[in-house]
């Protein structure tokens, strides 16, 4: 290999091997320049079902469809070179069967060149993840708040406290021994997702749940301040970019007002320039 060849992107099974070692960082994207951006930064990029709400203007995750998660997956990977691009199958795209379920992580992977795919839910997801990886579909899973789930759960509540923990731990060990090669745990409390962690063989990418995760992943427009509609304990704002873009637009409708934009230099003239 020459000194300029590029690091190629993980698999699935080299996140697996990260378990317990320095931790894996992972955040969301959902177009190519965010794609871009991230890509020498992270292990893993997520086209998270969350694009309905911060791209969309949905009130939950429940109306992302197929073909926005395959229309926002290419878009994404025509911005990664290095990191692995995981794609999270929308709700109603694999709780009725396996067969459903294959039928559409097949298709959101040949689709958009993801190298694997990430659902929610627990033991009653097992069977399906057990199908999936044995038909060469890695899976990531995603547990303790699943916001697909959001009118069965009560909100956006936080998940495993006093005796739902040991439900917790079990749908942790299920996806496990399913074959998911990580499982998301999503807004538990902090001693239970480093309980989780210890106690089994996957890397755990933790959203709100304990910096003892193998890994963490936030959405993207939250932690740079793009999307302030609401913001959940765990983000961490890492820049301002919404306050910053308002004020952008609003010096630049100020100035199209005043007629300080366009100045000359953004304007031509009639002279060809000399070459
Ligand atoms: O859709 C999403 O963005 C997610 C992450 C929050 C894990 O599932």
């Amino acid at each position: 290999m020459s000194a300029t060849a590029q690091k190629s992107a993980p698999l699935p099974d080299d996140i697996r091997a990260m378990k317990g070692g320095t931790p894996i960082v992972s955040l969301t994207a959902y177009t190519t320049p965010m794609a871009q951006m991230m890509d020498e930064h992270c292990d893993f990029v997520l086209v998270g079902d969350s694009v309905g709400m911060v791209l969309h203007g949905l009130p939950s995750t429940l109306g992302v469809t197929m073909e926005m998660m395959i229309l926002h997956g290419q878009a994404v990977a025509r911005g990664l070179s290095r990191a692995m691009m995981v794609v999270d199958m929308p709700f109603g795209s694999y709780e009725e069967s396996p067969a459903q379920a294959f039928r559409n992580a097949a298709k959101l992977m040949a689709e958009t060149g993801a190298a694997a795919v990430k659902l929610e839910g627990g033991r009653h997801m097992a069977e399906t993840i057990n199908v999936l990886v044995a038909r060469g579909v890695p899976v990531m899973a995603h547990i303790g708040l699943t916001p697909q789930s959001i009118n069965t759960l009560g909100g956006y509540k936080v998940q495993g406290r006093g005796a739902a923990a040991e439900a917790l731990v079990a749908d942790a060990r299920a996806v496990d021994e399913a074959g998911a090669f990580s499982v998301v745990l999503e807004k538990v409390p902090a001693t239970l997702a480093d309980e989780i962690t210890a106690g089994i063989s996957i890397p755990t990418i933790g959203i709100g749940a304990s910096v003892g995760c193998d890994g963490q992943i936030l959405v993207v427009d939250d932690m740079l301040g793009l999307f302030t509609a609401f913001k959940p304990k765990f983000v961490k704002r890492y820049g301002n970019l919404g306050e910053d873009g308002e004020a952008a637009i609003a010096a630049y409708a100020g100035e199209v007002r005043s007629r300080r934009f366009p100045a000359p230099e953004h304007v031509f003239s009639d002279k060809a320039p000399k070459a």
